[in-house]
């Protein structure tokens, strides 16, 4: 009889618990952290694909600062704010509109000591406000990484890492994170940094940089050791830099640093060499919207930011006589993808429906009096020809046709 009532009394406090004591919590609070200068040509983009990010505003505040620019950064923030300031539970922004450039720069993308310092100084300030308003998470995220993850925050808190990064994929073989550091602290390839970069492993690792995009979690008593600040730091003897001595504390700290490539998480440019001229920044924003067309769509403008669009190349033939892009009228999403594509470039194109080889039957063949040349056969596979290598044969011999009626002498083709 005590048996039953223990097991009754059991069998009740099992459903209280599945069924009963089900609370909702809220989200982590975050604040993210953004720093902004001579970024016009990202902002639109930026801020829109940030505002998508499927996460509740409620539960987020920004920390922006905005300085030394000589373009229309500081407009478009104000722009973005106007529409989307209520949604998140704080902004706590300073668009300086006064300081234009650092003494002895020369160009806006050299890095002077005084201006590492600057941004130093803001990242600590971004810190130490993201503890006085007791934020579980505080996120580092540059103006120039294109989020394509809308699950990006809920993906990373998952990880319950003290320090995570999302991979963004960027050109040739940039990211940001490292796989090794030197003893003098600077840059070392190992032989997990492709596989990682490639997907060839996924999942999050432990490394010993990251940067541009970084989610720390507060709750860790020792996250109040972190520091950008290398003055901080006992014996630091690296180089004046925010992110390495940013890593250095988090060493001390004993909090690990991971990067995840679980998801495909965006892009972001590679740098710049004191050399360059920011308008080589406008070319790889074309070539990462380019690669990141492959897998996702066209990246989004918010209806205020529209304004703020950069002006497409005018569109060219780029001295062909004509260039024809053949599409299988089947493929519309292809059709789309590369005008998209021929967009950007400027590239000013004459579509042309393919012979699809579905269209193709025997009598098609016969009435235009083609005919397989005896014996042939495939070499590889030792077959006849089929439809489709005819159709893809016949798409090309009808723009030839064209080209000679039109005396044409140079032509391109895009498939
Ligand atoms: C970058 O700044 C440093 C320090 O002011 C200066 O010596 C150097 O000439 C600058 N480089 C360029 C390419 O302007
Ligand atoms: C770094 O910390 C030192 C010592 O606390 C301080 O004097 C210095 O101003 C700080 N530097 C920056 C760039 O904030």
């Amino acid at each position: 009889m005590k048996l039953i009532k223990f097991l009754f009394i059991f069998v009740f406090l099992y459903f209280v618990c599945i069924f009963g004591l089900h609370y909702e919590r809220k989200s982590h609070s975050v604040l993210v952290a953004l720093f902004c200068r001579n970024k016009e040509h990202t902002l639109p983009y930026f801020l829109s694909l940030f505002s998508q990010i499927n996460y509740p505003k409620y539960r987020i505040s920004l920390f922006i600062r905005s300085d030394h620019n000589q373009d229309q950064t500081n407009e478009i923030i104000r722009d973005w704010l106007a529409v989307n300031e209520k949604h998140y539970h704080s902004i706590d922004v300073i668009l300086d509109e006064k300081s234009i450039g650092y003494f002895g720069e020369g160009s806006i993308t050299n890095w002077t000591s005084q201006r590492f310092n600057h941004i130093i100084k803001l990242k600590e300030e971004a810190l130490a406000k993201a503890m006085q308003i007791w934020a579980d998470y505080i996120w580092f995220l540059d103006v120039d990484v294109f989020i394509l993850e809308p699950d990006i925050l809920l993906f990373l808190i998952k990880e319950k890492k003290p320090i995570a990064a999302p991979m963004l994929k960027s050109l040739d073989t940039y990211s940001n994170y490292w796989c090794g550091m030197s003893s003098s602290y600077w840059y070392v390839r190992t032989d997990d940094y492709l596989p990682i970069l490639d997907y060839k492993k996924t999942g999050c690792f432990n490394v010993p940089m990251v940067h541009s995009s970084v989610l720390i979690d507060l709750t860790y008593i020792d996250s109040i050791k972190l520091t950008f600040n290398s003055s901080r730091i006992p014996n630091y003897d690296g180089p004046l830099d925010d992110i390495i001595a940013f890593a250095i504390s988090a060493k001390i700290a004993d909090l690990s640093m991971f990067v995840c490539n679980h998801e495909k998480f965006g892009f972001l440019p590679p740098p710049l060499d004191p050399e360059d001229d920011i308008k080589v920044e406008y070319q790889h924003i074309t070539e990462l919207k380019l690669e990141s067309l492959i897998k996702f769509p066209l990246w989004p403008l918010s209806k205020e930011l529209r304004k703020y669009s950069l002006p497409l190349q005018e569109k060219s033939k780029l001295g062909f006589d004509n260039i024809y892009l053949i599409n299988l009228r089947r493929r519309p999403d292809r059709l789309k993808r590369m005008m998209q594509s021929f967009n950007e470039l400027g590239i000013e194109s004459e579509v042309f429906s393919a012979i699809d080889g579905k269209d193709i039957n025997a009598n098609y063949i016969k009435k235009l009096g083609i005919k397989q040349l005896n014996n042939y056969k495939d070499p590889w596979w030792k077959r006849d020809m089929k439809y489709g290598e005819i159709g893809c044969f016949l798409s090309h011999y009808f723009i030839w046709q064209e080209i000679v009626q039109n005396k044409y002498e140079k032509v391109s083709f895009f498939l």
